[in-house]
């Protein structure tokens, strides 16, 4: 691949976008890195402060459901490849409103290909050096019994309007693939934790609790199985995928890390309290048993040997170093969680961006 490439990230502003966003500006100089991101409230530009002086690095924020200002940015800067992660994330969210996850995973998906599309085909019909890569979900297999794995085979069963709205979209992916020849790539991945992560999801949002004494909200049973991956792991199989993967092909990434919720929150506890000076057990208290989420997936879990066994990728932390990372990262970062929870990121934009725009 071209040593001196442009390469466009959607979604750099959130939760996995901007570990991805680092890696690449840090990692290849040489590179120019577009961050296109329409700062929903998941997109918090404070995640890349210290990338944003980069000389490699250029943020625009862009809507993908805005067909112009992604022709405008395909024009200016000529993209040899995008890493598409801008979407609706949470599944809570996808069953209160669903049409935003069609409108943002599906249309969102397809202005991007027709972008993408439009601009590779008339510069360069051979499409030489070209990638789209789609960053997608394990949740489109559906859910899993107490055995098994979802390998890159599995038939697609989605259950929520966000799982439905992922599948929806690999699928154009594949489509734009199959009948226009576009080249593309795509990955299908399990829960990612770490620095960063939005305290509306699992993990964060129980971190966040246990500091401030908060109760912890444990849907249904509590056994309910998720598979966790750190987020720089992912980040490191996306470099992998995006450099060394096969036209075409879709990899599943994952840690082989499976927890039952329950069992999860205890051991973050447990690490909360330690690192808290806390009495052992305390934290474990606040744990409440909540109504269970409708739809709710009972098991997910993914066999990673192919992107293993065809490009050497493999997780680097363990689930107890991630997440004891993971605690220290919010207890050191309490600006960050803050300004997340109070909404006061928002106004990051207006103030850093405000000469430049
Ligand atoms: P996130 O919600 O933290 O971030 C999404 C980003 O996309 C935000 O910066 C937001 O501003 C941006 N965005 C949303 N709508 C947009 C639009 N219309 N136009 C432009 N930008 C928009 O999500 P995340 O957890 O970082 O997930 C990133 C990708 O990885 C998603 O495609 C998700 O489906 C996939 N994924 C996530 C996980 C996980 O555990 N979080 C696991 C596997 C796959
Ligand atoms: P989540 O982080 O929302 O990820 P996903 O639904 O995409 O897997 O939830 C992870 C698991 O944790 C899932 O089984 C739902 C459960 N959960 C709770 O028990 N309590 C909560 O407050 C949240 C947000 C999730």
């Amino acid at each position: 691949m071209n040593n001196e490439q442009t390469i466009i990230i959607t979604g750099g502003a959130g939760f996995i976008g901007s570990h991805v966003v680092r890696l690449f500006v840090k990692k290849y100089p040489n590179y120019k890195i577009i961050n296109l991101d329409a700062l929903t409230y998941a997109g918090n530009l404070e995640n890349l402060k210290d990338i944003e002086g980069a000389t490699n690095y250029v943020f625009e924020k862009v809507n993908i459901l805005d067909v112009a200002e992604l022709d405008r940015v395909f024009e200016t800067y000529h993209p040899d490849g995008v890493i598409h992660l801008a979407a609706e994330s949470h599944v809570d969210r996808s069953i209160v409103s669903p049409l935003d996850f069609v409108y943002t995973n599906v249309v969102g998906t397809v202005n991007l290909l027709n972008a993408a599309k439009k601009h590779w085909f008339d510069t360069d019909p051979t499409l030489n050096a070209k990638r789209f890569y789609h960053v997608s979900t394990d949740e489109v297999y559906g859910a899993l019994g107490d055995t098994g794995f979802f390998t890159e085979e599995t038939a697609y069963d989605p259950h929520s309007p966000y799982s439905a709205s992922k599948a929806s979209s690999d699928h154009f992916v594949r489509a734009y693939h199959d009948t226009y020849g576009l080249p593309v790539v795509l990955t299908n991945c399990s829960n990612n934790y770490g620095p960063n992560h939005f305290p509306e999801k699992l993990i964060p949002l129980m971190i966040n609790n246990v500091i401030h004494k908060k109760p912890l909200p444990v849907y249904g049973d509590g056994l309910y199985t998720r598979d966790w991956l750190f987020v720089k792991d992912h980040a490191t199989a996306i470099d992998a995928v995006y450099h060394k993967g096969a036209n075409g092909e879709t990899y599943n990434i994952g840690g082989f890390n499976e927890w039952k919720n329950i069992d999860l929150v205890k051991l973050l506890c447990k690490l909360a309290d330690e690192k808290l000076g806390r009495e052992d057990g305390e934290s474990e208290q606040l744990i409440t048993y909540v109504k269970d989420r409708p739809g709710h997936d009972r098991r997910y879990a993914i066999d990673a040997t192919k992107i293993n066994k065809e490009l050497g990728w493999k997780p680097s932390v363990t689930f107890e170093e991630g997440l004891s990372q993971t605690i220290d990262w919010y207890l050191q970062n309490t600006d960050w969680l803050n300004h997340v929870t109070s909404g006061a990121y928002q106004n990051y934009y207006a103030e850093q961006y405000a000469e430049k725009s």
